[in-house]
């Protein structure tokens, strides 16, 4: 009797890719992290103080995902930042993506600026981005080394259309985006081919305690486009800058417009 042929094996299940998204407790990170769980990502919900939205977001993640998990870190903590990335990995096994979306958003101007304000600002929404993505680097050259050739990553940084659009208010937040802007074009020339590195920079997307809701909504009209962004679209960039292999170095303005108008003010001061 001959031998039949043997069925070919089944190929192996795609490995489910994880990323961290960075203050996805609540607000335009909690937005991200469930539109990317939508896609199947494995979400690592990143916090500082929000614990209880946390793993609110990490639980809406799983029932979309299978598995999602929260993890606390105070980015004003150099050591906190570098432990992050081995925890993440420690609990999914490995990381693939990296979206700075946590931020620090006091605010200062030239008359009342000092090294304190700057200082904290750079900690969280420059430093800790720039450690995250070098950790990411760092990790996914360990897996190429293991024998996994196909070890590429991605970092997403959160700017914001006011880079594009300057006033003096929120002085030292605006020089921490423009740090962790610049910091892109020399991550994303330092850390290829290996690792992507893309901006995604907001318009005035939501308000804030400083801002009636009426206000807001005046405000958010006020475009080129007559609408600003939604968390929808800057999560639907963000899952662009993910999947799209051909971007690095490079930053999407997601905000109606803004960037091309002037205003004397911060959006929130108006
Ligand atoms: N919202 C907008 O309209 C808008 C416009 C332009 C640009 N953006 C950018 O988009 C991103 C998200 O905006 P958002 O309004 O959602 O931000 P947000 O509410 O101002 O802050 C997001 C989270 O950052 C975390 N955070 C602050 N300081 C931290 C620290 N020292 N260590 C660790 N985490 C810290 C906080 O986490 P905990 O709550 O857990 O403490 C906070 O919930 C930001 O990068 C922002 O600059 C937003």
């Amino acid at each position: 009797m001959s031998a039949l042929p043997s069925s070919p094996s089944p190929s192996p299940l795609p490995r489910p890719r994880t990323v961290l998204v960075t203050g996805a407790a609540r607000r335009l990170g909690r937005c991200i992290a469930l539109a990317l769980a939508a896609e199947g990502w494995q979400v690592a919900v990143h916090y500082r103080a929000s614990k209880h939205d946390a793993m609110q977001t990490a639980e809406e993640c799983a029932a979309l995902a299978r598995t999602s998990a929260a993890f606390a870190a105070d980015f004003q903590d150099e050591a906190a930042v570098r432990a992050l990335l081995p925890r993440v990995i420690g609990h999914f096994g490995q990381l693939d993506a990296v979206v700075n979306s946590a931020s620090l958003f006091e605010h200062d101007d030239a008359r009342s600026f000092g090294f304190s304000a700057l200082e904290r600002h750079l900690r969280s929404n420059a430093a800790a981005p720039v450690m995250l993505a070098q950790a990411l680097h760092q990790h996914l050259g360990e897996r190429a080394a293991a024998g996994d050739c196909a070890a590429r990553g991605v970092v997403v940084n959160l700017l914001d259309q006011k880079l594009w659009n300057q006033n003096p208010d929120f002085m030292s937040y605006t020089l921490s985006k423009a740090a962790l802007e610049a910091a892109g074009t020399m991550l994303a020339l330092a850390l290829a081919p290996r690792v992507r590195v893309v901006g995604v920079a907001p318009g005035l997307t939501l308000g804030s305690q400083l801002l009636s809701a009426e206000r807001f909504a005046q405000l958010h009209a006020l475009s080129p486009l007559g609408r600003s962004s939604t968390p929808e679209d800057v999560a639907a960039a963000v899952r662009f800058a993910l999947e799209n292999r051909s971007l690095t170095g490079t930053t999407l303005l997601v905000d109606g417009g803004q960037h091309l108008m002037k205003f004397e003010r911060d959006f929130s001061l108006m």
